[in-house]
């Protein structure tokens, strides 16, 4: 049996506001995206994810919908994106959409006929309580500020659950209707031909009927309510059995976002649930040898452990980005060796191959309520004042650097953070050992990760990876040649033995073919 593509794929996600503009607007679009296409061959990615591009009020900037089987008039429309998906498949790359099935906008017409009255058909397509007006029912916090996740309506004298804003209800997953509602719109895009889908909070929509108290020591968190329910495992097999319904692999990416590998991995079920889960915890590891060799250790135990196939991500639209966080370059480029090297499936977040760090947003910009600004700056694309957008003022200030740290000047030099991540993607393809092959850890001093991949088929050499997170140069006990290296030193010549400090190397160990 061969591996489902989406085993050895790259993963690509890109925040469409912000990743290039076609008309000289201020926020991105989705003929911008495939105006771009080449950058992506270029790189080498085998697939993309995009961020929400539906109708929307854009409170959260698209994780609000208000219509999920149509564009916004500010990214394009259907037609638009059917030549998108088009166009990607053109070039062999995948393309996911992303599903929001927790809740739906306050202005989509299902809510609003659902507020409307007591009695329409559609209240129960949320989830409302009784309850006194001063008192909500249940001690949850939304996300992004400390408020109730409760908003009480006064028209019809109930509250309603928003694990998020006020103006993003969830939806009441046990009722029949919203299933069957949620899954017309996986078939609408399935038939459109969509890869698949990233699946926004995937872990929240089951809630337990009871909607206990978070444990008090909990309380206060956003999302501590919820409980891994039967219910929600119950639903996520119903999307499986859907997608899997679909002819070429079709995935369910879901954004489980627990800091738990132990309860992220309960997502895949017994390979009936999710085919590829976010496991968050190494993004929220520091730059620290003991520290992510737990991580890889716990990710090995539970996700591999059952049979299922880890994924790796260190930036996203909703955290700050990984060069920002470890402080150089030097570290986000050694970084890359563990997002290619490790096993399992890298998701690589548009701008990390520039090296961009998140911007700098003065406190009268901030637009997002989570205050995630800094991560969604566009990406600059050229040197010239306006950075490729057509505008010199786009949605949110430029990231810094972006005279130089553009995608014009850093492909135009070759030692540059770009370049190393078209090698190392290069490198990883032409590796079924790096792909899919086992995992073996590698005797290193204890500020160094080091592993070995090991090849299984004819022909297919072994793969060792050292990532020195120390302030010193670290010895390695392996003998072979240096294919990549993190700051483009040595390769191509013998190993010898030493990583520098914040540096990493692939080795094509001695004897591996
Ligand atoms: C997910 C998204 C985030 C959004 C939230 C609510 O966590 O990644 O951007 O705000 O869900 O939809």
């Amino acid at each position: 049996m061969t591996a489902p593509w989406w085993r050895s794929a790259v993963f690509y996600q890109i925040y469409p506001r912000s990743f290039a503009s076609s008309r000289g607007t201020p926020t991105g679009d989705l003929a911008g995206i495939e105006a771009h296409l080449d950058h992506l061959s270029w790189l080498g990615v085998d697939a993309i994810w995009i961020s929400p591009f539906y109708p929307s009020p854009q409170a959260d900037f698209g994780y609000d919908v208000s219509d999920y089987c149509d564009v916004d008039p500010l990214f394009g429309d259907l037609d638009t994106f059917d030549h998108l998906l088009a166009a990607c498949h053109d070039r062999g790359i995948r393309l996911l959409v992303d599903l929001v099935p927790n809740h739906t906008s306050d202005q989509h017409p299902w809510f609003v006929a659902a507020r409307s009255s007591r009695d329409d058909p559609k209240r129960d397509w949320y989830i409302w309580r009784d309850g006194d007006p001063d008192t909500p029912p249940n001690n949850w916090i939304a996300a992004f500020s400390p408020v109730p996740a409760w908003t009480w309506d006064e028209t019809t004298g109930q509250w309603y659950l928003h694990l998020f804003l006020p103006q993003q209800p969830d939806l009441n997953w046990a009722n029949p209707a919203v299933v069957e509602a949620m899954h017309g719109v996986m078939r609408f895009w399935l038939d459109r031909g969509v890869d698949g889908f990233r699946v926004d909070v995937i872990h929240g929509i089951g809630k337990d009927p009871e909607l206990p108290d978070a444990p008090p020591e909990l309380a206060g968190i956003p999302q501590a309510g919820l409980n891994d329910t039967p219910q929600t495992h119950e639903l996520i097999r119903g999307m499986r059995e859907l997608v899997d319904s679909y002819p070429g692999d079709r995935l369910l990416l879901g954004e489980v976002y627990l800091l738990s590998t132990r309860r992220v991995a309960q997502y895949y079920g017994r390979d009936d649930e999710l085919h590829l889960s976010f496991n968050f915890p190494p993004l929220h590891t520091p730059w620290n040898g003991p520290r992510w060799r737990q991580q890889i250790a716990d990710t090995r135990h539970y996700i591999d452990g059952r049979g299922a196939w880890p994924t790796w991500v260190l930036s996203n639209h909703d955290n700050v980005r990984h060069r920002s966080r470890y402080g150089s370059e030097a570290r986000a480029r050694a970084a890359l060796f563990l997002l290619l090297g490790l096993r399992g499936s890298p998701v690589l977040y548009a701008g990390e191959e520039l090296g961009l760090e998140d911007a700098v947003i003065p406190p009268w910009h901030v637009v997002d309520p989570g205050g995630r600004d800094g991560c969604r700056a566009p990406i600059p694309w050229t040197g010239a004042p306006d950075h490729g957008w057509g505008v010199t003022q786009a949605w949110l200030p430029w990231p810094p650097e972006a005279d130089e740290r553009n995608v014009e000047a850093l492909a135009a030099d070759d030692t540059s953070i770009l370049h190393l991540y078209r090698r190392l993607l290069a490198a990883r393809k032409a590796s079924p050992a790096l792909q899919l092959g086992d995992f073996a850890e590698v005797d290193a001093p204890d500020d160094v990760v080091a592993w070995r991949r090991i090849a299984k088929g004819p022909g297919a050499g072994d793969r060792v990876v050292v990532v020195n997170m120390g302030a010193e140069p670290a010895t390695v006990d392996v003998a072979g040649t240096v294919l990549v290296s993190s700051d483009g030193q040595g390769e191509d010549a013998p190993f010898t033995g030493t990583v520098r400090a914040d540096h990493a190397v692939l080795i094509e160990p001695a004897g591996a073919r």
